[in-house]
């Protein structure tokens, strides 16, 4: 495969001096790459991409699956001093979205907490998974603490991204995946990471500034989940009502609204999607959200 490194490093290093650029042919994971170097005290900028992982990470201990050509994998690491860190997987599964899909004519939505899903009616839930975000943090030694109020200490953040470019393989997933070239002819792992890797810096940094707050709208706009029936991880259902300024999602349930931040609970749509989709995605567009 060949990567335009240089000019992503170009376009990067502008917005995150001393930010490196590396791209391996095989690695067991990207994420566990960089939280090693991380314990190593190697907490400078980088954007790793693997073209293969041996070991791919998913969240909740889960592996993650991509074969060569067959996924955009990638983990960027940054020290970060945000005043507050909710939210953050949140912005980084808004700013792909917005990539892959700015107009939101594929039918790319967020599914809370740090997934994209494309609407396909044919399948259980009515959604197929195209990417996966695991985000993981390391307390640097010789931590240093930000200027903010609460002092926050700075950490270093591994953002970690698996995006599906050929229609990957289903077998043992509870969601099916979809691949972006199911939706998009031909395109490969490269020009997606050309389009994904600048966009998602600029968000990070920006994170790092106001946190989830200003993106929270711009979420609700492309939430899969939004009015629809949902089961919790512990049995009790509701109806999602979108997240609100910290990216808690909140659902309304029998004891009334809750606003749950855990990552530890997951949320699954109760029935298969409505075909109502492309009104919603009328109402969208109509409120400038995208
Ligand atoms: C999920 O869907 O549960 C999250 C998937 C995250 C996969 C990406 S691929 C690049 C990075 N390295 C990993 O081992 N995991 C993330």
């Amino acid at each position: 495969m060949i990567w335009p490194a240089e000019d992503l490093w170009l376009a990067l290093v502008a917005k995150q001096p001393g930010l490196t650029v590396e791209v391996l042919p095989e690695i067991d994971s990207t994420n566990t790459e960089l939280m090693r170097r991380a314990r190593a005290g190697q907490t400078e900028p980088v954007l790793l991409v693997a073209e293969t992982q041996t070991a791919g990470r998913g969240r909740l201990g889960r592996p993650w699956h991509g074969e060569v050509g067959h996924a955009l994998t990638f983990s960027f690491g940054l020290l970060l001093t945000p005043a507050d860190w909710s939210g953050l997987s949140l912005a980084v599964g808004l700013s792909l979205a917005r990539s892959l899909d700015p107009q939101g004519e594929l039918g790319i939505r967020l599914k809370w907490p740090n997934d994209l899903w494309v609407k396909q009616p044919q399948t259980s839930t009515g959604w197929a998974k195209l990417a996966g975000i695991l985000i993981e943090t390391a307390l640097p030694t010789g931590v240093t603490y930000g200027s903010g109020p609460g002092r926050e200490p700075s950490r270093y953040c591994v953002v970690g991204v698996g995006i599906n470019i050929a229609s990957p393989v289903a077998e043992g997933l509870s969601t099916a995946p979809l691949g972006l070239q199911d939706l998009q002819d031909s395109i490969t792992a490269p020009a997606v990471l050309m389009r994904v890797a600048e966009p998602l810096l600029a968000t990070l940094l920006a994170f790092e500034r106001t946190g989830f707050a200003p993106l929270q709208n711009a979420f609700n706009a492309r939430d899969a989940l939004l009015d629809q029936p949902v089961t919790l991880s512990d049995g009790r259902q509701g109806v999602a009502r979108g997240v609100d300024a910290k990216g808690a999602m909140l659902v309304e349930t029998e004891q009334g609204q809750e606003a749950i931040s855990s990552a530890e609970v997951s949320v699954r749509p109760l029935s298969p999607a409505s075909p109502c989709l492309p009104e919603q995605a009328d109402t969208i567009r109509q409120k400038g959200g995208l």
